[in-house]
């Protein structure tokens, strides 16, 4: 079995020897690498690998690149959230934003690049057609607009206006769940997982990615911004719906609780399921 840092280094590895291959226009390709290698913690294709590694599946480069596909849709969903016309942020991953280096033109289109490049590395590898046609369905769903570009637009519409627990609620699963639960989702696709392993994945994935966006509101209020890579403290200056600023930092790290431990409840019922420990040790605000 890999560690979670040997996942990250494989998955560094793949992304920086394979993105430059893909394009022949080189201010785009320089905006893409510049934002895809400039750091980032890789949680959500190291989920998808562990996942499968956890299921008796060979990493194979087939395997790692479906796996790195979620990264590049990752990616470009960070940079299109920081565009003027969204959060309008000015760091990211410890560097200026894309859309600061390149102009808000070119950081669209980087955006747009890796949105579809994810779909080409799904669909192109050497794992069997029923696989890629699966994860290319899950993956579109996840992130589409039933998916996170949903959570996006009622994030963006949300602003200045009081959302309810449940909206909140609903608005984290799909703008930062969806993704994250079709990460692990996609781990026991590409093992050939069982529906009854691939229902309990599921249920892993949507209590950890409900988890991981109330973190990420709580980093906001409580991190530094050396630590976190982003300016923080930019929620309650864009009046954004969050769960600290519903519940207060304690309510909010008591829902953080409450995810974690259904996540958890998941993860015990999984075939070998302490693999997944250290992406439980991610949450500073669990213990
Ligand atoms: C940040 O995601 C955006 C959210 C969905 C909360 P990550 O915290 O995974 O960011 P990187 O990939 O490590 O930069
Ligand atoms: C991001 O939510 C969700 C995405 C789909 C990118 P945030 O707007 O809170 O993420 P950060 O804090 O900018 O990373
Ligand atoms: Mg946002
Ligand atoms: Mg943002
Ligand atoms: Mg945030």
């Amino acid at each position: 079995m890999h560690s979670l840092p040997q996942l990250q280094s494989l998955i560094n590895d793949y992304l920086a020897l394979h993105l430059d291959a893909e394009s022949d226009q080189p201010t785009l390709t320089a905006a893409m690498r510049y934002s895809l290698l400039a750091g980032g913690k890789r949680l959500r294709p190291a989920l998808t690998l562990a996942v499968s590694e956890m299921l008796g599946q060979e990493l194979t480069p087939a395997v790692v690149k479906a796996a790195c596909a979620v990264e590049l849709l990752h990616t470009y969903s960070l940079i299109h959230d920081d565009l003027p016309a969204m959060d309008n942020d000015d760091l990211r991953r410890g560097k200026p934003t894309n859309h600061k280096q390149f102009g808000a033109g070119m950081a669209t289109l980087a955006g747009d690049g890796l949105l579809t490049l994810a779909f080409t590395w799904l669909s192109e590898n050497d794992l069997p057609t029923a696989t890629r046609l699966a994860l290319v369905q899950a993956l579109a769903k996840a992130a589409g607009p039933a998916g996170m570009v949903a959570g996006q637009a009622k994030d963006i519409e949300g602003e200045g206006k009081h959302l309810d627990l449940a909206a909140l609620r609903d608005l984290h699963a799909e703008k930062t769940g969806a993704l994250l639960c079709y990460a692990v989702e996609a781990g026991g696709l590409i093992a050939g997982a069982s529906e009854g392993t691939l229902a309990t994945l599921r249920d892993f994935g949507r209590q950890y990615g409900l988890a991981f966006q109330i973190e990420d509101d709580l980093l906001d209020v409580t991190a530094s911004e050396a630590t976190v890579g982003k300016e923080v403290n930019r929620d309650a200056a864009a009046h954004k719906n969050t769960y600290p600023g519903l519940l207060g930092i304690e309510g909010a790290r008591a829902a953080l609780k409450a995810a974690l431990t259904q996540a958890k409840a998941a993860q015990a019922a999984l075939p070998n399921g302490a693999a997944l420990d250290a992406f439980l040790a991610y949450f500073t605000h669990f213990n």
